[in-house]
This record gives structure tokens, C-alpha cells and sequence, in this order.
């Protein structure tokens, strides 16, 4: 896939100035939670104490009741750990689908949603959602396409990777609906709630037994090294299908990394608002940039730390040499459309990883790569 060739990480950290194409807040070191878990800070809690053995193959204790404990309903045993949410979606996806199998998948999406269905060789329905509809999934498009006792997979992303959009709450009321009527499995990728900048919806999986609810530690809480994701399903036949597909890939999760993120969760009070409240100031420099000229525009992210930006249908622009320009002229780094299956007038624009004065200097650069590039 071209999103993981032309991944900032394999691409080398060190070839980018302005590293505006990530989808998480900044990276953070152990030292920078506060935790109290680094070698000889409190020896009881040190890591240093930490048992290396195989652990609950369901996932730490700690951790599942901290994920249990945000949302109405779900027991500790409902969660399961993965290692990061991609484990957790490709689980899902190949519990619930056979070769063959109806799925609904929105897109754009994060492409795991979209390759997993494909690669099994599902009969896959895909809804497309457009910028002139504000990126806003229109339900009945769905519910036109589900065949009731056949279709196995609805998949929808929220907040959504790459627009950040939301889905409104009668919307996931219908999606749940729709599910339970059709008989089919609702996986709603909630990778991103924790970072909502207004009320959050509800947990999919709190709704209904018929809903998996998946996120992680990475992009909120800056940790994708930690490799800790999670499934929520309160259905207990496909809960030990996911359970089974887990076991047969990585047994259990990293009893090192699974500790720290319970930790951190536990902690998720103290840690979340600081970041939260970065992630809000990054997104209004984001917005007076946008006001300042007449190249870009977006649908304004209600959540999440990434936004989808194209040029203007006015703008008459070389893409291939916008980019290429923007990073060898500039330096500066963001994930073409192609990476989310829509054209190169589209680039997804992550305003939570890089520092403030990068970020500046990214969107500077974005305007002098777009007027190198006008043709
Ligand atoms: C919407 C969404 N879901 C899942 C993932 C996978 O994240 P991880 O496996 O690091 O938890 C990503 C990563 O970009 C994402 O954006």
C-alpha cells in the first residue's frame, strides 16, 4: 500500500523538516508521562520489577478495566488488547469475513479497513464520501446497499481518518440499527475518540452486542511504540472468535507494553486534557492559516489531529510537482490523496505531531509549494 511504501517512518525521519503527514498527537518518551514507572523511580512500580512471563491473553487486567471503566455497560472481559488497533481491526475483519462474505466499508478510511475486507477476498461494497457533502456519511446510502441475513460487515471509521469528521448521533443510532436488523457485525474504528473536540458519541459497543468498538494507545496519547490497542464487543460468541484469531497470531500481547498502558489509562484524567488542550491550539493555527489565503480548503476536523486539504477546484496546480517540491524545496511532509484511494488535489494534513514552529513552517511551505506548482 502506498501509505505504508511512502510512510514518513520508512521514508526516514531524518529526510523530513516539517513533518506534517502523521496521524497521531507529538510521540512521547516514559520519562514525559509522569508515571513513575522508570528504572529505580519507585521500586515497587519500577519496570525493572515487571515479570516478562506470557500474559492474559485477553490482555492486562489493569489495562481492560481501565478501558471497561470509560464506557457504560462493558465488563473488563468484553475488552480485548491487540496489539495496536491494526491487530485489532484485522482480527475483526477476519473473524467476521470469509471469502465471498457481503461488507459495506466507507471511504475514505484508514486503509487497513479497506485492504483487510479485499485481501479475504470479501464481496465488498464501498460508500464513498465526498468533500461537497462535508465528508458526512449519509446513512440510507448504507442502508441501500446492506442485504439483511447476508451482508457480514458494516465498517465505518469515527472521528474518521483522514477528514476527521464525526458521525452525528442519530447517524450511529441508524448504523446500530441497521446492524441489528440486517444481522450483520457494525465495527466502528474509534481510534480516534479520545481526541473528539466536542461531546464524544457514545462507544459503538455500548449500544449493541452487534457493535465492535476498536482504538488505541497511539494516536491520543502519543504512544504507537507501545503497540497497545483493544476490541470492545459485548457479543460472547464473536468475542471468543476474536479471542481464538488473537491466540493464533501473537498468543498475548507484550506484558511490558501492556503494563505501561494500563498505567496510563488509569492516569487518563491527568494526561488527556494537556493534550487535548495542545491538540485545540494546533488545530486554530491550522484555521487562521486556512482564513489567510485562497489556495486550500477543508472541512474543519471535529475531532482527531488530522484534516483533509485540497486545493481549490479553481486552482489550476501540478500535484506531482507540488509535492516533490514541497519536499526537496522545503522539506516539509503530508500523505498525498493516494494514500487514502482520492486524487493528489487531496492531502491529508496531521497538525498534532509536529511542534508548533514546525507546523508553522509546514503551512508557509504548503503556500510556496502551491505557487512553485501553479501551472
Ligand atoms: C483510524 C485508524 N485506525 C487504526 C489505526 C492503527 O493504529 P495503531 O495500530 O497504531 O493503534 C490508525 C493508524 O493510523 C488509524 O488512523
Amino acid at each position: 500500500m502506498p501509505i505504508e511504501v511512502e510512510s514518513p517512518e520508512q521514508l526516514g525521519y531524518d529526510t523530513i523538516t516539517n513533518n506534517l503527514s502523521e496521524s497521531s498527537v507529538a510521540d512521547r518518551r516514559l520519562s514525559d508521562l509522569g508515571l513513575g514507572l522508570e528504572r529505580g523511580d519507585r521500586a515497587t512500580t519500577a519496570l525493572d520489577d515487571l515479570l516478562l512471563g506470557y500474559g492474559d491473553h485477553l490482555g492486562d487486567p489493569v489495562l481492560r478495566d481501565a478501558v471497561a471503566a470509560a464506557a457504560d455497560g462493558v465488563r473488563a472481559n468484553d475488552v480485548l488488547v491487540t496489539p495496536g488497533a491494526a491487530a485489532a481491526l484485522f482480527a475483526t475483519a477476519t473473524s467476521v469475513l470469509e471469502p465471498g462474505d457481503h461488507a459495506v466499508v466507507v471511504r475514505t478510511n484508514y486503509a487497513t479497513n479497506l485492504e483487510t475486507p479485499r485481501a479475504i477476498g470479501a464481496d465488498l461494497d464501498v460508500v464513498d464520501l465526498s468533500f461537497d457533502d462535508g465528508w458526512r456519511l449519509d446513512v440510507e446510502r448504507v442502508a441501500k446497499l446492506v442485504r439483511s441475513g447476508e451482508t457480514r460487515l458494516i465498517s465505518v471509521t469515527c472521528p474518521h481518518n483522514p477528514t476527521g469528521t464525526l458521525l452525528d448521533l442519530a447517524a450511529l443510532h441508524a448504523l446500530v440499527e441497521l446492524a441489528e436488523s440486517s444481522g450483520a457485525v457494525l465495527l466502528v474504528d474509534e481510534t480516534y475518540r479520545d481526541l473528539t473536540h466536542g461531546t464524544p458519541l457514545p462507544m459503538a459497543a455500548t449500544l449493541s452486542s452487534r457493535a465492535i468498538s476498536v482504538s488505541s494507545m497511539s494516536k491520543a496519547y502519543g504512544l504507537p511504540g507501545l503497540r497497545v490497542g483493544w476490541a470492545v464487543c459485548r457479543d460472547e460468541r464473536l468475542a471468543e472468535t476474536l479471542l481464538a484469531a488473537k491466540e493464533q497470531i501473537v498468543i498475548c500481547g507484550a506484558t511490558i507494553d501492556e503494563a505501561i498502558a494500563g498505567r496510563v489509562l488509569v492516569d487518563r484524567d491527568r494526561i488527556l486534557p494537556t493534550i487535548l488542550q495542545e491538540v485545540r491550539a494546533r488545530l486554530d493555527i491550522v484555521r487562521t492559516w486556512l482564513a489567510g489565503q485562497d489556495t486550500f480548503e477543508w472541512i474543519e476536523p471535529a475531532g482527531g489531529v488530522v484534516g483533509l486539504v485540497r486545493f481549490r477546484p479553481d486552482v489550476d496546480v501540478d500535484t506531482a510537482r507540488f509535492y516533490e517540491v514541497l519536499l526537496a524545496g522545503y522539506g516539509t511532509y503530508v500523505g498525498p490523496g493516494h494514500w487514502f484511494e482520492v486524487d493528489d488535489r487531496h492531502f491529508r494534513l496531521g497538525f498534532g505531531w509536529p511542534t508548533e514552529a514546525e507546523l508553522r513552517a509546514g503551512l508557509t511551505a504548503l503556500s510556496n509549494a502551491a505557487a512553485d506548482a501553479r501551472s
